[in-house]
């Protein structure tokens, strides 16, 4: 055959051969690399989209810490069964300020990405303390120590100014106020309540989420999984909100 005869005469001349091996081995490559080119049109501007405020990072980082994101993916893909058990599919867009990005696909638990506003802090708070005690064939382990370990909030303006440098937009104002916002998104009586809704806005929850006084972990990780898949509403009204490129 024409074809295999044409190649037979290609294994002779050596450079050719290389050649046509880096030319065949290249349409991988740019299948991969040339939809990149269009990342500007592909990744949607959220007019909504807010950063995570400094108690929601806190618990983002407690949740890193306890490896949750081994047992939960927070990405829900455009397959039908996937949008019709937990909402609509995850954009690019709402994963821009997640440093690391906790996407995962390992799920032995639910994906989580629609979380925020599912269940009440209660639920949260008794589950995390024991899941056996809300959904009783649960295989999720206990995290009890939650409840009680006080919430370090002294570094968070550190953490914030390091998300910044990747491009996360904290303000110097949102930096030097870190550790008060803290306090005072789950303390909403507190004189400090006001500047939080002012530097997030005002979709920003502001309650006691552990239902204690003090200020614990618990309080940051129940603030981060209430705010899961609601930091933009872009997503529940896609045709009214995405900029279409
Ligand atoms: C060993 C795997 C595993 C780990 C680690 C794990 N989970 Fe789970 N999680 C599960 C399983 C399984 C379920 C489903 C049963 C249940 O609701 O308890 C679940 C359910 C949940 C739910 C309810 C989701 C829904 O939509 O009903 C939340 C919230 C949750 N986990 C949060 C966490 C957090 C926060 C951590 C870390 C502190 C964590 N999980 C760590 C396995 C895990």
């Amino acid at each position: 055959m024409a074809l295999f005869k044409a190649h037979y005469n290609l294994e002779k001349n050596s450079i050719a051969l290389v050649i046509g091996i880096i030319l065949a081995a290249s349409v991988g490559g740019i299948v991969e690399i040339a939809p990149l080119f269009t990342i500007d049109e592909t990744v949607e501007t959220l007019p909504d989209m807010r950063v995570y405020t400094p108690l929601e990072l806190a618990g983002r980082n407690i949740y890193i810490r306890e490896g949750c994101y081994a047992c939960h993916s927070q990405m829900i893909r455009t397959l039908r069964d996937e949008v019709e058990r937990y909402g609509p599919y995850s954009l690019a867009a709402e994963s821009q300020y997640d440093h690391p990005m906790l996407w995962g696909s390992k799920r032995t638990g639910p994906d989580i990405a629609r979380l925020g506003g599912k269940y009440s802090d209660d639920w949260h708070v008794a589950h995390l303390i024991n899941p056996r005690a809300v959904v009783p064939t649960s295989i999720m382990p206990a995290y009890p120590w939650l409840a009680t370990a006080p919430l370090a909030v002294d570094d968070l303006g550190a953490h914030l100014a390091a998300l910044r440098t990747l491009g996360v937009p904290y303000t110097d104002e949102m930096i030097a106020n870190a550790p008060r916002d803290a306090e005072a998104q789950a303390n909403p009586d507190s004189a400090g309540a006001a500047g939080v809704t002012e530097r997030y806005g005002e979709a920003t929850t502001l309650r006691r989420f552990s239902g204690t006084p003090r200020l614990t972990e618990m309080d940051a990780v129940v603030a981060y999984l209430q705010v899961l898949g609601q930091l933009t509403q872009a997503p529940y009204a896609p045709d009214a909100m995405l900029e279409q490129p």
